[in-house]
């Protein structure tokens, strides 16, 4: 995925450069007029925002005129000497290097001359770039467009420039025209991308049709590469739709009653929202003070939520609410400018995946407890654990356990940290088997019939008869 989308789809030509038509016609006809040789301004300003296509506009023009480009960037300091000497020269049967070396040239094709950053230049005072492209607008025999976000500084310092150039204001991209844009890009990459994602994208760049395309493409390949993780995500979308409104609003948004009452439409429980936010704030703050706000109100909402269970109090939930919404919307400082992809909580996703093995513990721990007479809970923490390593070293203990606790194959695998279709596992079932035969047939002790190499010597200590017979008491 090395591609740059924003270089990817640059406009090639001025009818792919959106918004803005007067600008583009305006700079069309000054165009003409220097095909014409009687150019109306020998240069160019066009000054906008950043994001909004200048650059774009520029090169565009050029292709479209068959023009060769010169690019400086003028707030390079080695490019003022290049710069002056472009200056008052070059005419149609001249040209030059990108350096501003002059060649001679047959074609006589025009060179358009760009200075990109324009404005920056004016930072270092002395640098002498100001003098000379002062002089370059002035005399130049190539069209030169200057590019600036902030035409006001330089027009202020020179006058020259400020009378010498047609000046075009190139304004912010509207969000509609946006949208077909990135529409265009969606479908020329084979992306399905659900129209939320345009209007939260839209909504971030603020006119920045840089921002938005890069924003595309980052969510683009968040899903490309698609893990379980990520399928799991999508696939559970549609239905969490609206979590994905709340963290925004909550994390993105800095109006805190909206954040507020996008919880209320949510109509979630406040554990599961405080899971939410807890996989989605690092996200979004960046601020280690952001970080440190936002986590108190979400350890204070949990604390809330643990009354409202420990009483049976639901009104707590109030305070969880405005905690969790409120709380931490107003932990930041200022909103976080990027695109952030917001996270289905990892924590439900590892409960999800593990559901199986807890649901296995849980019904091994039951087996265990009907012949411990513990609870379900004790033998799961306090039994289970132990039983599990004696079953792993000691072959007689581990076939009687399984025989009476009737462990199945799967529950038998899950105590052997063993893959259920595996040799050993399989088996240790026909063992476990034999040793039921043989206790039907009612010839020898169990301990006889599976006696192993290792086992043979082995003795143990038989407790006494009318004692209780303990889980752990097998061999008899
Ligand atoms: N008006 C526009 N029409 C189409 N694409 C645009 C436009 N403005 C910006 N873009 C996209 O953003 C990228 C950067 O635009 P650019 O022209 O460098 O912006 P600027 O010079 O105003 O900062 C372009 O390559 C293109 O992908
Ligand atoms: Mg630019």
């Amino acid at each position: 995925m090395g591609d740059d989308w924003t270089e990817l789809y640059r406009p090639k030509g001025l009818n792919e450069v959106v918004g803005n038509p007067k600008v583009i016609k305006e700079l069309m006809q000054w165009a003409i007029s220097w095909e014409e040789g009687r150019p109306s301004h020998r240069a160019v300003v066009l000054m906008g925002p950043p994001g909004v296509g200048k650059t774009s506009a520029a090169l565009a023009l050029a292709n479209d005129l068959d023009w060769g480009v010169v690019e400086m960037n003028a707030s390079d300091q080695r490019n003022a000497e290049a710069i002056r000497r472009v200056a008052g020269r070059g005419s149609r049967s001249e040209t030059f290097t990108d350096e501003g070396e002059f060649l001679s040239s047959k074609d006589g094709r025009l060179k358009l001359i760009i200075l990109d950053e324009a404005d920056n230049i004016f930072g270092r005072e002395d640098s002498g770039g100001m003098p000379a492209i002062a002089d370059l607008v002035a005399n130049t025999r190539q069209p030169v467009i200057l590019i600036v976000n902030d035409f006001y500084e330089l027009s202020r310092k020179s006058s020259a420039i400020k009378n010498n150039t047609l000046q075009l204001k190139v304004n912010r991209v509207q969000g509609g025209t946006m949208r077909n844009v990135l529409r265009r890009i969606a479908l020329d990459q084979g992306l399905e991308v659900p129209q939320r994602v345009f209007e939260t994208i839209i909504e971030n760049s603020n006119g920045d049709m840089r921002a938005a395309v890069r924003d595309l493409q980052a969510v683009a390949e968040g899903n490309l590469d698609m893990d379980d993780d990520d399928a799991f995500v999508l696939g559970g979308r549609a239905s969490t739709k609206s979590m994905y409104d709340l963290m925004r609003d909550i994390l993105h948004g800095d109006d805190v009653n909206r954040a507020r009452r996008t919880l209320f439409e949510v109509d979630e429980r406040p554990e599961h929202v405080m899971m939410w936010l807890d996989e989605n704030v690092p996200l979004e703050y960046k601020q280690p003070e952001d970080l440190a706000r936002a986590f108190e109100h979400l350890s204070r909402t949990d604390i809330f939520l643990a009354r409202v269970m420990r009483r049976q109090y639901f009104r707590f939930w109030a305070y969880a609410n405005d905690l969790e919404s409120m709380g931490v919307s107003s932990a930041k400082d200022r909103p976080n400018r990027g695109w952030v992809q917001y996270r289905f909580p990892s924590y439900i996703m590892k409960m999800s995946r593990s559901k199986a093995a807890r649901a296995m513990k849980a019904s091994i721990s039951r087996k265990i407890s009907a012949h411990t007479h513990t609870s379900t809970r004790r033998s799961a923490q306090e039994v289970l654990p132990f039983l599990r390593r004696m079953m792993h070293v000691e072959r007689d203990f581990r076939l009687a356990m399984i025989d009476r606790l009737d462990l199945n194959i799967e529950e038998t695998a899950f105590v052997m940290d063993k893959k259920v279709d595996s040799a050993e596992i399989k088996h240790l079932m026909q063992e476990v088997e034999r040793v039921r035969q043989a206790r039907e047939a009612g010839s020898r002790p169990i301990r006889e019939a599976v006696k192993g190499p290792e086992e043979r010597t082995a003795e143990r200590k038989v407790e006494p008869k009318g004692k209780q017979s303990s889980l752990f008491e097998y061999n008899g």
